[in-house]
């Protein structure tokens, strides 16, 4: 049985006091959720360390949204996945459509930070996803496939295991257009079926698959009960502790 896994990703939101203010309606809301689903909440770099802080004794794990592939260096403005490691960072959101699409971010660059990733300790939330264009065209089984073996390229078999792959339909981010439960299910089938090609049965079976993209507390539970959809990738409703709880417990 895989755990379900319930992740936010706060994208751009949140200053300090907000961050303080969601953490803490977050942890009164879970101080007696003793399910088995795995919480994760990526906020902001600025707001890492008060998050370490205030999840002490909690059960919500901490992620950040992106990272460098380097260790260190002239890279003005970035951060390394040794800085989030050093702060105690869990996890870390890779290949977000937002980042491949504004910031340039391919296969390649994607692939180079998974490495680096796992490399000094940090699990992936590794996000793949068609645009609508190329639904429309019928290329969504080419690109997640190209996006999933190039972007897991090299990795060891010791590795995939911290690997959480979150399928997020680029059309479906932040439009309140969500895929429905079928069309979801559909494309996570096909992917646990690639990753049994490509690894073998056994990761196959193990990988943790996301849905992502405009899941609220009134469609998760229908997406999250598809037999290969074993939990989401949140944004806009993880930004409110009573709507990314309600959407946690759609996972129970
Ligand atoms: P929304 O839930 O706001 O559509 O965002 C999804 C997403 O991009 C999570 O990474």
């Amino acid at each position: 049985m895989r755990k379900k896994v319930v992740a936010g990703n706060w994208k751009m939101y949140k200053d300090k006091s907000e961050t303080i203010e969601l953490i803490s309606g977050l942890k009164e809301k879970l101080s007696k959720f003793n399910s088995e689903v795995e919480v994760i909440i990526c906020p902001p770099f600025t707001s890492i360390e008060i998050a370490k802080e205030l999840l002490k004794g909690s059960v919500i794990h901490l992620g950040a949204q992106n990272m460098h592939f380097e260790d260190e260096g002239a890279f003005t403005g970035e951060i390394s996945a040794k800085m989030l490691k050093s702060f105690g960072v869990e996890y870390v959101i890779l290949g977000h459509s937002e980042r491949r699409s504004i910031f340039r971010e391919d296969d390649k660059m994607i692939n180079k930070k998974v490495l680096k990733a796992v490399s000094v300790g940090l699990k992936p939330i590794f996000c793949i996803g068609e645009t609508l264009e190329e639904r429309e065209n019928n290329k969504t089984f080419d690109v997640i496939a190209r996006q999933l073996t190039e972007g897991l390229s090299s990795i060891s078999n010791e590795h995939l295991n911290e690997i959480i792959v979150a399928y997020e339909p680029v059309w479906a981010i932040g439009t309140g257009k969500t895929a429905t439960p079928s069309q979801a299910e559909e494309v996570h089938k096909y992917l646990r079926k690639l990753i049994e090609e490509k690894f073998g049965r056994s990761f196959a079976e193990s990988m943790r698959i996301l849905y992502g993209g405009s899941v609220k507390p009134d469609n998760a539970k229908e997406l999250f009960s598809q037999p290969n959809i074993d939990g989401g990738l949140i944004g806009g409703a993880c930004l409110k502790a009573d709507s990314f709880y309600d959407v946690i417990n759609s996972a129970v």
